[in-house]
């Protein structure tokens, strides 16, 4: 069984967030249940070099605006379709922009990828041809959309990862994106008198998923849509939640080869981990609060205006943090005025940084998480692997795999971490006192570390799951 997988990032090429995480880890998953995915992505500058020997599978002569050819190779055991059209990805900069902001064209450059998914689900290429065709967030929904408008029946499905990003461009583009005029109303493509490539997929899809269960439901409501929540609403039947796994060769605390191993029934080690991040961080030598962290993107989605409440919390309580990211200029001064506030107790590096950041999750006691939505997370799960726990936001996928700390789930000896709610300053104020409380209680703190470790996070299940939707489409 064959499933064609198209999107904008995949670790190891490309990332700029969990979508390429899940993106290169889904067709490892994927083999362990029989099935066969190839992941086509654009050929950005460096791909094809990085895919040692390649095969030309298809081709086009005009793919918006010049020729353009599919190159068929390898990174580790996965299997890479890379659409080289330079005239779209050979720039410099990352995916989506330059230093000069997002890039004009990007409605026509993803066009063009899922047009050249669409092509390949429908006629294959070489001696390829899938059976399902899978399509990540706005940069992958045309492609369903273009094999639906061509009346292909080939079933298909859209994750969406974040709804905030919708593929919204202005109605004039119609025919430079190859949109069918008919389908240019509410059930169809139209988005307030704009184009969405997201809805695109969306109303054309066999199966919608998202990343979790708790963010399938939220999509339907008014203050998580963001606009799109009566079209799913209206798809319920086919729309499920599945939650993302982590890559557990990456993140595994038993043999980091960044950090001095440990395991629940040895941390020893990981108090060692601690000293060499405070120095990392400059903090004080004594911290006797926890070592909280936060690694993320800086920006609104992911709460960073919540900080300085937890921050003054924090440091009351003897605590300190310590922050890895980069972002919008905002979130990044605002995390950059709290070192210079509180020294010693908020250390901040600006940037993106793998290594850093296992040091940070072997290091921590906490990680902070107060995202005001989150479709998945994935270092909250990278913090319960490493015994670095939790404390997040009650949204999304964030309330889907943190157990918080209560009397009920500490006497059920369930708690993971820490939940808190509704997402504002004074609640998040509240969780960091918990937290600090519960510090303070070494053989409780221990016991949730060690539970925390324990938590399944693979993607076995999760796995099963897609196995599972892509058998009951092809029954269809
Ligand atoms: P999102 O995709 O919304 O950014 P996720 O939690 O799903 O959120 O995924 C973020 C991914 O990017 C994780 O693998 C996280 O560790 C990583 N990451 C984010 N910022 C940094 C950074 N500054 N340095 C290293 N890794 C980072
Ligand atoms: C998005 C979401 C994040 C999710 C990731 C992978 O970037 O913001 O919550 O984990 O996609 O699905």
């Amino acid at each position: 069984r064959r499933v064609l997988s198209v999107a904008s990032e995949a670790v190891p090429l490309v990332k700029t967030g969990g979508l390429a995480d899940v993106v290169g880890a889904l067709p490892e998953a994927l083999s362990g249940q029989g099935w066969d995915m190839r992941v086509m992505i654009p050929a950005y500058r460096g791909v094809i070099d990085r895919l040692g020997r390649t095969t030309v599978v298809w081709s086009d002569p005009d793919i918006y605006g010049a020729s353009a050819e599919l190159h068929l190779g390898k990174i580790g055991a996965m299997h890479v379709m890379a659409l080289d059209a330079p005239h779209l990805y050979d720039r410099a900069g990352g995916p989506y922009s330059d230093i000069h902001g997002d890039f004009g064209d990007n409605a026509e450059r993803f066009a063009a990828l899922c047009w050249a998914a669409a092509a390949v689900a429908r006629d294959g290429a070489g001696d390829w041809k899938p059976d399902i065709l899978h399509a990540h967030d706005w940069q992958g929904a045309l492609a369903p959309a273009y094999l639906r408008y061509s009346g292909s029946s080939l079933p298909s499905l859209v994750t969406i990862h974040n709804i905030a990003f919708q593929g919204r461009v202005g109605a004039e583009k119609m025919g430079a994106l190859r949109l069918p005029r008919e389908a240019f109303h509410r059930d169809g493509y139209e988005f307030w008198g704009d184009i969405s490539t997201l809805k695109a997929g969306l109303t054309s899809a066999d199966a919608i998923t998202t990343v979790s269960p708790r963010y399938a439901d939220e999509l339907m409501r008014g203050e998580y849509g963001q606009g799109l929540e009566g079209v799913i609403a209206a798809r319920a039947g086919v729309v499920i939640g599945i939650l993302n796994g982590i890559d557990a060769g990456v993140w595994n605390p038993e043999k980091d080869t960044d950090c001095i191993p440990f395991s629940a029934n040895s941390l020893a080690a990981k108090s060692k981990n601690r000293k060499t991040l405070q120095a990392e961080f400059q903090l004080e030598k004594k911290i006797d609060g926890p070592l909280v962290i936060l690694v993320s993107r800086l920006t609104a989605q992911k709460g960073i205006d919540l900080l300085p409440a937890a921050v003054e919390e924090l440091v009351a309580r003897g605590g300190a943090l310590a922050v890895l990211g980069s972002g919008d200029a905002w979130a990044e001064d605002l995390v950059l005025g709290l070192a210079a506030r509180f020294p010693g107790r908020v250390g901040v590096r600006i940037g993106y940084d793998e290594a850093l950041s296992h040091r940070m999750f072997a290091g921590g006691d906490a990680v902070l998480v107060p995202s005001r939505f989150e479709p998945c997370g994935l270092t909250q799960l990278y913090g319960l692997r490493y015994g670095c726990l939790p404390l997040v936001a009650a949204v999304g996928g964030l309330a889907d795999t943190v157990i918080g700390a209560t009397p009920a789930t500490l006497a059920a000896q369930a708690a993971t971490g820490f939940v808190f709610h509704p997402v504002d300053a004074l609640a998040l104020r509240q969780a960091t006192r918990r937290l600090c409380e519960l510090y303070a209680d070494r053989k409780t703190w221990t016991a949730m570390m060690k539970r925390a470790m324990k938590s399944e996070l693979g993607w076995e299940s999760s796995a099963a799951r897609y196995a599972a939707l892509y058998e009951r489409l092809l029954a269809q």
